[in-house]
């Protein structure tokens, strides 16, 4: 029996990477699947690639700082696909330029990925609270090991602490939303090749060493390593499960 029938699932920054990825675990577990992404080509792409494997998807276009469009695009998938009771919060940027740069680019930095990665999973889970209230929803929110520690390779604070507030906004959500039923839980990935890295680790064969090297499973991850963690805490599986990350980094905390 499928763990996610009679699931409808939104996962943002579903056209690439991990949030592709988790689409299709959501699919192959029964979920019908709303693929969100700014990247209107690729959220399509993601969606053909579920239905062309027997898998219930649709896609549109979101860019989730856009709250007003976050709002109307929770309005269009009640009316056009149906009741949403899982959210994943994925779309995400990462920039590893630090403080010290030219004043311009380091505050661009911090207003662009505080806007996607932080202010995004606000905007996208205030409009879609209704929904996953009365459907007693799960909400899966991808942080970081970046939600604990700022890393040994080159990062920018903005993206430590926009990991840092999507764990906090994690857990105040999960004791404010408990006695709805709703459970919120978040996802740490550690190093995972996607094409959000995909430059640095061909440019820096260095830096991706000194991961793996701190890495007790001794291997880089794949998006695929993030789906079975977002099935558990989207399932019955994980029923008494709330408020919690699952960290998917390879042990990399642990030294
Ligand atoms: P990716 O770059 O492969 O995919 C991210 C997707 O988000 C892209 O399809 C992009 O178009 C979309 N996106 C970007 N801005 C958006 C916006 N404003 N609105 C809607 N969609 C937008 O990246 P990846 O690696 O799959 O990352 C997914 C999540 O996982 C991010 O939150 C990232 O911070 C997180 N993560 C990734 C790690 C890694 O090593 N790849 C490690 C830890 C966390």
């Amino acid at each position: 029996m499928p763990l996610l029938s009679n699931h409808i699932a939104v996962v943002t920054g579903a056209g690439s990477g991990i949030g592709r990825a988790i689409a299709g675990g959501y699919a192959r577990e029964g979920a019908r699947v709303v693929v969100l992404d700014i990247n209107q080509q690729a959220a399509a792409t993601t969606a053909k690639e579920i239905r062309d494997a027997g898998g219930k998807a649709e896609s549109f276009a979101l860019d989730v700082t856009r709250r007003d469009d976050c709002i109307a695009m929770a309005k269009q998938v009640a009316d056009k696909v149906g009741p949403v009771s899982i959210l994943c919060n994925n779309a995400g940027i990462a920039r590893r330029n630090g403080m010290l740069g030219a004043a311009e680019a380091v505050i661009n930095d911090w207003e662009d990925i505080i806007a996607i990665n932080l202010n995004g999973v606000f905007n996208v889970t205030h409009a879609f609270l209704g929904a996953l209230r009365a459907s007693k929803g799960r909400i899966v929110n991808i942080g970081s090991i970046q939600s604990f520690v700022h890393l040994r390779t080159p990062s920018s604070p903005a993206y430590t602490a926009s990991k840092h507030g999507v764990l906090g906004f994690t857990k105040a959500l999960a004791a404010e939303l408990g006695k709805d039923g709703v459970r919120v839980n978040a996802i740490g990935p550690g190093f995972i090749e996607t094409p959000l890295n995909e430059k640095v680790r061909a440019a820096n064969p260095d830096l991706v060493k000194v991961f793996i090297d701190h890495t007790p499973l001794g291997r880089p991850g794949k998006p695929e390593d993030i789906v079975g963690p977002a099935i558990f805490l989207a399932s019955d599986m994980s029923a008494y499960v709330s408020g919690s990350i699952v960290m998917v980094d390879g042990g990399y905390r642990t030294i």
